[in-house]
């Protein structure tokens, strides 16, 4: 994106705020390297750059996740969120901030928005309207109800309101609408921008910004029953990033963003709709970009997240890349994000092979980009005794084929179309690669042509500081150790991009040539050994069975147990099923929860009333005979249950068991 008007020719750019109770893997950090490329790419340009992440602390599943952990939220998100920053250090992520939702002047500011906005009728107090089943003290939805009724006792059902408070999105609609309208470039990429506009065509409603009062959540200002939506307090980290509400030159500075970048799973509701609304009604200019990038699925086709199982962790990939290939780390970390980067076009969704990673290591970095490096050095060192030559008659004669593809780069990365900026960066790796095969410099060398061998010479290192640059931003060390090959590092020359022209090489100085950067891998033999890998892992897993016979996990398998006590408040028989009861157990939460146990054979509903059993809290809700159940209670014995597990004290429901 071209720098924003409004920003007096400063580049803001934003990642989404990840969720502390996920760790980082290649999805996340696809967002965030992407990011990076513009901010490297932005400051090369001699932009001020400000590039900002962060992470998205609050809400009811961070509160658990730490309790489950034995952990106080605080400590639990502390814990993580340095999990992150390493993460983001070790893909060469160059950010200027990090937000955390937790961060005092961040809390304060969302909290500003929320007044500001109460006080403009922006946020006004409204009713949430639900329905409740008095009998089994259920909140239902609309879509839940059977015949109108409770599913569970297909009894009436009453029509409940709580108060809570309400964002008027309604009331941008049209605004909005206008504005995607007008400006093209707003929401990125153009099938998104469509998606986009049917939504709000539909009618946009009103977003309930507001929940029954929760402990670990942003507290409404003056009025502490209730607590801040977990999305109105993530979107405000973009304002609160940079100083807002009372730093108004920090604001003045930065704002409005000139890109944001986002994954297209939270475009339409959040940051298309909710986000520049809010900034309507804060009276402030909207971000001149939001870009919603694909997904990165599996080679099975499914989405990359933890849900799924299928998390790849980028440093580890980058690490057995290193591995197979003898690059180093920091190089195999550069090679990831530019396979990311280079594989897929920005907003379409990409699936991530071995295969394929191995293949680009190989045929865009091993072949054309190091072999150019590789063949270049040696001639210089051979000839010329490592000095680098004066630019004598005939030299240049790359320049514009440089110029050229200079400024399809430039085209290319102002509309974040990343794999064709690098597609056209390797135009000129291929152009340089040919420069030297049809000008032979072997040939020059024994013909005693030693000011065309200069000539040559010179053009090819200098053609290779230029791709030094250009490749700066997507793989920032590897580059840095191109410059040092050339013997760079020592004239503390910077890498800047308006040195994107021939004939910037300095002479006279000396070329410091290492091992190959890419060395090449053997596509066959490391993918067995990879395979191999993966066959001995799962087998030395096999090996920790333990006599009974019975899978050993691991103590972090065990933590994602969510073990309750729970008090038994109603027992019922189901009519029709003779081994089941329906619980209603209070497990502290806002409602009790209905878990169908296969216990009726052996226990009398009336003998459970007021136990404190233990559940297993974070099972996935499944129906069994038509009811619902939320929950398991622990039982002894085999086939059939001979005994409940009960705690021998009491304690408040909801205590965790560990
Ligand atoms: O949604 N492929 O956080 P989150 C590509 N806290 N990108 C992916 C991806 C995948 N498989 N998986 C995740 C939240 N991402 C909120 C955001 S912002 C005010 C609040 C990336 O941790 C992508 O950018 O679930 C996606 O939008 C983001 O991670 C979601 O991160
Ligand atoms: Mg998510």
């Amino acid at each position: 994106m071209r720098p924003s008007d409004n920003s007096a020719g400063s580049f803001y750019i934003t990642t989404p705020i990840y969720y502390v109770n996920d760790l980082p893997h290649v999805g996340h950090s696809y967002t965030t390297i992407a990011a990076d490329v513009h901010a490297r790419y932005h400051r090369l340009l001699g932009e001020p750059v400000l590039f900002s992440t962060g992470t998205d602390e609050h809400g009811q599943k961070v509160a658990r996740s730490a309790e489950a952990r034995g952990m106080k939220p605080q400590e639990f998100v502390d814990e993580v969120v340095a999990g992150w920053q390493r993460m983001w250090e070790r893909l060469h992520i160059d950010y200027d901030r990090f937000i955390r939702t937790t961060d005092p002047h961040h809390v304060l500011a969302v909290q500003h928005v929320f007044r500001r906005l109460r006080e403009s009728g922006d946020i006004y107090l409204g009713e949430y309207q639900g329905w409740y089943c008095i009998p089994c003290e259920t909140h239902l939805l609309e879509s839940e109800l059977v015949d109108g009724c409770c599913p569970q006792c297909q009894r009436a059902v009453e029509q409940v309101t709580e108060p809570a408070y309400f964002f008027r999105t309604s009331a941008y609609a049209d605004r909005l609408r206008e504005h995607i309208e007008r400006n093209p470039e707003f929401i990125l990429p153009e099938s998104r921008r469509n998606e986009v506009l049917s939504f709000i065509k539909e009618g946009l409603r009103d977003v309930c910004v507001s929940r029954s009062r929760t402990e670990w959540d942003i507290p409404v200002p003056d009025d502490e029953t209730q607590s801040i939506y977990v999305w109105f307090d993530a979107l405000a980290n973009y304002l609160s990033q940079v100083g807002y509400p009372d730093n108004q030159d920090e604001l003045a500075k930065w704002w409005p963003p000139t890109l944001q970048l986002v994954g297209k799973d939270i475009l339409t509701r959040f940051h298309a709709t909710l986000w520049p609304a809010m900034l309507m009604a804060l009276d402030l200019p909207l971000p001149d970009a939001i870009f919603a990038h694909g997904w990165w699925i599996s080679a099975e086709g499914d989405k990359i997240s933890k849900s799924r199982g299928n998390v790849l962790d980028p440093y580890e990939v980058a690490q057995e890349l290193a591995e197979i290939s003898g690059a180093t780390t920091s190089v195999a970390v550069d090679s990831l994000r530019y396979f990311l980067l280079r594989e897929v076009t920005f907003g379409l969704d990409g699936s991530f092979s071995w295969r394929g990673l191995l293949t680009r290591f190989n045929a865009d970095l091993a072949n054309d980009l190091g072999n150019l490096l590789n063949r270049t050095l040696p001639l210089v060192e051979r000839y010329l005794d490592k000095k680098i030559p004066h630019p004598g008659p005939g030299a240049g004669e790359l320049g514009p084929e440089i110029d050229r593809v200079r400024n399809l780069v430039e085209e290319e990365m102002a509309e974040s179309d990343f794999s064709a900026a690098l597609a056209a960066i390797w135009q000129l790796i291929a152009s340089a690669n040919k420069f030297l095969d049809s000008r032979e410099p072997w040939t020059l060398h024994k013909e005693s042509k030693q000011v065309e061998l200069e000539a040559v010479l010179y053009d090819v290192v200098d053609c290779v500081r230029v791709l030094g640059i250009m490749v700066s931003p997507f793989m920032p060390e590897s580059a840095d150790e191109i410059w040092r090959q050339l013997g760079l590092e020592a004239t503390q020359i910077e890498k800047s991009w308006r040195d994107c022209h021939a004939m910037e090489m300095p002479s006279d100085i000396a070329i410091a040539p290492g091992r190959p950067i890419f060395p090449r891998v053997d596509i066959e033999r490391a993918t067995d050994r990879l395979q191999a890998r993966r066959e001995h892992d799962k087998k030395s897993q096999q090996d920790q069975v333990p006599a009974t016979g019975a899978s050993a996990i691991s103590i972090e398998q065990f933590a994602q147990l969510e073990l309750r006590v729970g008090t038994v408040l109603e027992a019922h028989r189901i009519p029709g099923a003779d081994k089941l009861l329906r619980l209603i157990i209070d497990l502290g939460e806002d409602q009790p929860r209905q878990v169908v146990a296969g216990i009726a054979e052996q226990f009398n509903p009336r003998e459970l009333l007021n136990v404190n059993v233990v559940v297993v809290a974070n099972l996935a809700p499944t129906t069994i005979r038509g009811v619902e159940s939320q929950g398991m209670i622990l039982a002894a014995g085999g086939e059939k249950p001979e005994a409940m597990i009960v705690t021998d004290r009491v304690c408040p429901p909801g205590t965790i068991v560990r």
